[in-house]
């Protein structure tokens, strides 16, 4: 395995000639992605890596692009570039019911092709050369990736090892004169923590008072466990003019594949945006925001059902990682569905650890490593699957765990 990796990197750097800007040669397909690769070369692989839920787009959503599709013919045309405005109607409708959130619908919000689209834009339009981002550690590794696609410095400052909170001390004496932006996913991937709303107060305060933008990745904004409510960034009016919160349909509605989410910010700063994202999209696919108008308008038990369903999920691979307490620690993720297991036999990095899960047990993780300094010695497991590969690979890794001599 170590060779298949070694040529995909081979591959890359062949081809890193002049020709490539420094700016991309300088960024890595994350590793998310990277180990599924590796793992389609091998049979028989049962996989905790990609987040991708099991769940199927629920029926009504489906059944209301394939009507639009055969009775009007718009639906194969492009729409205006921030999507068309009765979905933004709808969303603006929805902030307002879920979080108490005011978004103008023609000029605050913009339907982006996923939440990816709406954070590369923020970032790409915040952040200039050498300008320092303010990251948790571990953190989503495509937020590290964007800031460094816009020339910026990611500045990691580590989330409280004991239950992945944030510090938000540790960050305020982070902050230097050329930290221009904080970006935060609540809840967390990849810890899988809830962040506490004293917190996230304090953060907010922080960023008023060091004039930061704040970026609120809002993807898992639905997905909290065992009653616990999430408190939302957007939702504070002193971060009005200097929030751009970005969300997703591709979690909450099962549709990873529609590449659908949207952004609001304030008039200001979307107004700014709008040019890379019509640089880069000019708008979000047609058929994709009439998904999202059926997800919005349609009945909700879907998404309680998700929710039930990971929950579920948690709490079998939080068994399952019991009986291997002699090998990894991890803390009970309380939102999105994600895990981060701490190897107990440091010597070994997180990138060693996952290749040799893939090859001797043939389970997918993804090392910790991917997801910043932070994420070393840890492998990211994720439970959006079935339960049955779930299991699977519970018993693969325990067994694999079994095998190992002792150290
Ligand atoms: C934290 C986080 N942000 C953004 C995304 C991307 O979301 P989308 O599919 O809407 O582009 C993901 C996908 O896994 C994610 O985990």
């Amino acid at each position: 395995m170590t060779s298949s990796r070694s040529a995909l990197e081979a591959a890359g750097k062949r081809f890193r000639t002049r020709s490539i800007s420094r700016r991309v040669q300088q960024i890595n397909i994350s590793a998310i992605k990277e180990m599924p690769l590796l793992a389609s070369r091998l049979e028989g692989c049962v996989s905790l890596g990609q987040g991708i839920p099991s769940f199927p787009t629920p029926p009504h959503i489906v059944d209301a692009v394939c009507r639009a599709l055969r009775d009007r013919p718009e639906s194969g045309k492009y729409t205006l570039g921030p999507g068309t405005a009765r979905l933004r109607e709808a969303i603006a409708a929805s902030l307002w019911r879920e979080k108490g959130v005011r978004a103008d619908p023609q000029r605050e919000l913009c339907v982006t092709v996923g939440a990816m689209e709406a954070l590369s834009a923020a970032v790409l339009t915040v952040v200039d050369r050498g300008d320092e981002v303010l990251l948790p550690s571990p953190n989503y590794a495509s937020h590290i990736e964007q800031v460094l696609l816009a020339e910026g410095v990611p500045l990691f400052v580590p989330l409280k090892a004991g239950d992945w909170q944030l510090d938000v001390e540790a960050m305020a004496r982070a902050v230097t004169p050329r930290t221009g932006a904080v970006i935060l996913c609540n809840p967390h991937n990849p810890t899988g923590a809830n962040f506490r709303e004293a917190d996230l107060r304090a953060l907010a305060a922080l960023a008023v008072e060091r004039d930061l933008i704040v970026i609120a990745d809002e993807t898992y904004d639905f997905l909290t466990f065992d009653g616990e409510s999430h408190f939302s960034l957007a939702s504070l009016p002193e971060l009005q003019d200097r929030i751009i919160a970005t969300y997703s349909f591709s979690k909450k509605y099962a549709m990873t594949g529609w590449r659908v989410g949207y952004v609001h910010a304030c008039e200001g700063l979307l107004d700014q945006m709008m040019k890379v994202h019509d640089a880069v999209a000019i708008c979000a696919p047609t058929v994709s925001q009439i998904a999202a108008l059926a997800a919005l308008e349609g009945p909700q038990d879907c998404v309680t059902e998700i929710r039930a369903a990971l929950e579920r999920r948690r709490d079998l691979i939080c068994s399952g990682l019991e009986t291997m307490r002699d090998h990894f620690s991890f803390v009970r993720p309380r939102g999105a569905y994600y895990l981060l297991a701490r190897s107990r036999h440091p010597g070994a990095g997180s990138m060693d650890l996952a290749l040799r899960l893939l090859n001797e047990a043939r389970v997918i993780t993804i090392p910790g490593a991917a997801f910043g300094p932070g994420g070393e010695h840890h492998v990211r497991l994720s439970f959006g699957g079935f339960e049955e590969e779930i299991q699977e690979a519970l018993d693969r890794m325990k067994a694999w765990l079994d095998r190992q001599p002792p150290s």
